[in-house]
Parts: structure tokens; sequence; C-alpha cells
């Protein structure tokens, strides 16, 4: 498999002599005037020059903000990008400012091989942060092409900073290349057109990746997902010629300290069944798939970083298609664990194919159980495109959640299952009926899934710790580029999954 970030490697030598094609400074727009984040040793013509640039072209030090200089007096490289920081600076730089600015510059050197970064500070975090930042910012959709040439991001990238021999700075450098790795696989999977990447497929790809990584891959197909009593998965999947799967990935560390499950809606396009979606809507369904891809992505990545916590991720893979046997509003499916549910809507597939894999990851009591699911139009119109929700039956799962997503990059917000809303999925026929009011749709969802988790072992009236990221708005980026967030899929939940499970590895 080739490898789809850029190498990162790390040095203290000093930034004018590097041997690279280009050479990365940030901006910082925290004094007086926009001015360079450090100096960072580079020779008294050199900073002149670079100052003058700034002051002589107006750069502001704005985020997203780049400018390129050719032939910088005393320095090696061809050329300097200078790349706006934004607001802070100094001792007051944060770690989501230093990665989207590097990430900002990575993604803009296609064609270039190699590069490097001035670190403006020294703190293992932000050298970390710079790393991701490079780790991230480096990816170019790797999809089919005809005749077409794609872009090539840099090739390599290093991380000029003087801590480079402390190994904690060494350890954050791996650890951003899996996280690189991790992520530009979900960007791949999500980007996929989706009449190449169907279930079996997705299946397919899984395998081939897990191949060697000490993560078991098990696979339910139509008839094992039939006989299983999987009615949600196999109801959704019926109205389409590409049979659904579940998938399994199993990574059981000796002495793990915890056992997490992660649910990942894996709707490979969602046309909404017979009750279609109208062609607008309908334009970025092949990545409703994006909560499996994180959730793949991000137990290989557990599994890379050998943490000492036992994960399992289950992959609900379905395509939602009107065929000529697909599902029928009104129709009633039994669920995995017998519970039976009214359709309403045949476009409220996601909660179909997550109910049936909560019910699975519950029968084995994991400590708890995190599903992440493109879920609601309602999670987009409330938070828009860059920020996900999180609900929760669990306050200390939904905190950890919240600081793990925080610490990672990834912006998340809290969303509320009102008691109150519950009724809403009452059915006169079925045990549930799988849609509620139009209004705050994103939280019926939510109640929805509550249903399917099971309780803990031995203690009927204790359910176990759940949280629900509704991702439909950031795990695909519809807009222009920003920071190292490319178009198309982000990999949104990569990063929150894996700081999720490094937090139980610490506790
Ligand atoms: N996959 C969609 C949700 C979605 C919408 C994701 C926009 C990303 C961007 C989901 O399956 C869906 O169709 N939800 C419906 C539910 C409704 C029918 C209850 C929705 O939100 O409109
Ligand atoms: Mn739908
Ligand atoms: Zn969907």
């Amino acid at each position: 498999m080739p490898l789809t970030t850029p190498t990162l490697t790390v040095s203290d030598r000093a930034a004018a002599t590097a041997n690279v094609d280009v050479l990365v400074v940030c901006v910082s727009r925290s004094g007086p005037a926009p001015a360079l984040a450090a100096s960072h040793g580079l020779p008294r013509e050199a900073v002149a020059q670079l100052e003058a640039t700034i002051t002589g072209l107006g750069v502001k030090g704005a985020p997203d903000e780049l400018v390129s200089v050719a032939g910088v007096p005393g320095v090696r490289a061809a050329r300097v990008v200078l790349v706006g920081l934004g607001d802070r600076a100094g001792s007051d730089l944060g770690p989501e400012q230093l990665r989207r600015a590097v990430g900002s510059a990575v993604r803009s050197l296609t064609s270039v091989k190699k590069a490097a970064v001035c670190v403006p500070a020294g703190s293992v975090a932000l050298v970390a942060a710079a790393a991701e930042g490079a780790a991230l910012g480096g990816y170019a959709v790797t999809g089919p092409r005809g005749v077409g040439s794609a872009a090539v991001p840099v090739q390599s990238v290093t991380l000029l900073t003087t801590g480079a021999r402390d190994a904690a700075v060494r350890r954050a450098v791996k650890r951003a290349t899996t996280i690189g790795v991790a992520t530009a696989w979900c960007r791949d999977l999500v980007n996929a057109p989706p009449n190449l990447l169907y279930p079996e497929t997705f299946v397919e790809q899984v395998r081939d990746r897990a191949k060697g990584s000490g993560v078991r891959v098990r696979v339910l197909d139509e008839s094992a997902l039939a006989r299983g009593g999987f009615g949600g998965i196999v109801g959704v999947g019926q109205g389409s010629a590409r049979p659904p799967r579940l998938a399994t990935l199993t990574y059981a560390p000796a002495g793990a300290k915890a056992s997490i499950a992660l649910v990942g809606k894996g709707i490979t396009f969602d046309s909404g069944g017979l009750c279609l979606k109208p062609p607008a809507s309908m334009l970025t369904m092949k990545s409703d798939m994006a909560g499996a891809a994180a959730v793949a992505a991000g137990v290989l990545a557990v599994a890379e970083l050998r943490l000492p916590v036992a994960v399992t991720g289950y992959l609900a893979l379905a395509e939602n298609m009107p065929g000529s046997n697909a599902q029928r509003p009104g129709d009633v499916v039994t669920m995995r664990g017998g519970r039976t549910v009214e359709i309403i809507d045949t476009d409220a597939e996601g909660r179909m194919v997550l109910g049936d894999a909560l019910a699975l990851a519950s029968e084995k009591y994991p400590d708890a159980i995190v599903d992440i699911a493109t879920l609601t139009g309602a999670q987009v119109l409330s938070l828009g495109h860059r920020i996900a929700a999180v609900m929760a039956n669990d306050e200390d799962l939904r905190g950890a959640l919240q600081s793990a997503a925080d610490s990672a990059g990834e912006q998340l917000w809290p969303m509320p299952l009102p008691e109150e809303m519950r009724p809403n999925l009452d059915s006169q026929v079925a045990d549930l009926s799988h849609k509620g009011d139009r209004m705050g749709g994103m939280l019926t969802a939510g109640l929805f899934l509550r249903e399917f988790v099971g309780s803990q072992r031995g203690d009927a009236d204790t359910p176990i710790p759940w949280a629900h990221l509704d991702i439909a708005g950031p795990s695909y980026n519809d807009a222009g580029a920003y920071g190292y967030t490319p178009k198309g899929g982000t990999g949104y939940g990569v990063r929150t999954m894996l700081s999720l499970v490094e937090g139980y590895a610490r506790a």
C-alpha cells in the first residue's frame, strides 16, 4: 500500500541550510504589525528580506494566507512559503491554530518533492500539531482517473525544531504519520465513487488494509444477516442489487485496560430509497459511509500504535436504493434483539442499520460504545458544515469525547436527548416508529439509537455508556479547502476516536 501522506522527519539543523525545495515560515499577526512568528536562526539578510516582503505586499498573517518568496538570500531552499498563523502567537499559540497553518502551507505544495517547516515553538504539543498539520495537509485524492493527471502532494516534510532529539517529540511525529495515513484512507473511501465502492468492495478494502495489522476482520453477508435477525440492515439493503454487509474489526491486545466498541454508519450511497431524495440532495450521498470509514481507519490506527485497549469496530454497510424489492413506508421489520420497527420514511435508513449494529455491539458488554454517523440533515441545519454533534446516555463518556475532540482539533458540540420527545417514536403497529416530528430531527434520531443500546452485564437497569456522533456536516467539505482540510471527504472522527482510546490507555 503506497503511503498516502508525506514522509515526516524531525531535525534540529539550521533552517537556512536545510536541503529542501521549500521552507515554510509562519507569519503572526499578534503583535503591533504582522511579523515572522520566530526568526528560526535565519541569517539577518534573510529575515530582512522576508520582513520587507511582509510589509511590501501587505501580508496580514491571516489563516490560509500564503505568499511564496523565491531566492531569499542566505537560504538554501529555492523558495520560502510564508503562511498566516492567525491571531495568537508566542506562548498563546494554540495547537489547532498551528495544525491549520502548517496544513494550509503543506496542502499548497503540490508537485514539490521536499519541504521543511520552521516550527515556531518548542513544546512537544506544538511540534506534534505541526507534524499533524503536515500529515493532514499533504493529501490529494487518489481516485480513478483516465488521461487527466492528478495533483501530487509533497513527498517529504522535515519539521525543524530544537527539540528534535527528544524521545517524546519523535513519538509524536510517528503518531502524526499514523494519523495522516489513517485519515488519508478514510478520505479516499469517502471520495470513492459509489459505483466502485459498495458494501462488498468496502469489505475487500478493509480486509486488504487489515492484513498484518493485528486486527481480525469478520464479515456477515446478506444470508448471515438474515439468519442473525438483522432486519434493519437487511431491510435497507434489499432495494439494491448490491447486498449489505456487517463487518467486525477486532483489535484485542493482551492486558487491555478497557474495551471500546466503535460503530459506523456505512451507507455507500443514500438515494433515499422509495422516499427518493431530490437530485441536489443526492449528489453528496456517496459520503454517507463516512462514519464507517472513520471507524475502520480509527481501529487500524489504534492497532498500529499498539494501544493497550481492546477496540472493536462495527461497520454497518448497505446501499439505500429504490429497487423492486425495496423497503416500503408501512413495512414493519424485526431488528437484532427482537424489537419491531415501523418504517415511516425510507430515507431514515441510517438509524436502521445502526440499531442492528448497536444491538450486536452491546452483546459483548463493552465498557463504552461510540457510534459515528452522517445521520441527519438536521445536524447540518443546526451546526453547519464544520461542527459535529454529540449526544450520550452518560455524562462521563460525553465529556471524554469532548476532551478528545478538543485536543484532536475536531469541532464538537453537545446536544440533548430530550425525554419529552421520546413519545414521537411510539407506533400503533410496532414497538417503535422510526421517525418523529421533523423539528428536532437530530435529537429524535439520537433517541431512536438509544433504544438499541443494551444494558450492562448482570444489571438490566443500567445501560452501557454510549455516545452518538452525528457528523453529517463536517464529514464532507463541499466548499473550498481550508487549513489541512481538503475539498471532499475530510476524515472527521478518526482523530477524536483515536484520542478517546488514548485516554482509556492512560487511565
Ligand atoms: N444521510 C442522510 C443525512 C444527511 C443529510 C447526511 C445531509 C449528510 C448531509 C440521512 O440518511 C437522511 O436522509 N436523513 C433524513 C432523515 C429523515 C427522513 C427523518 C434527513 O435528515 O432528512
Ligand atoms: Mn437517508
Ligand atoms: Zn443516510
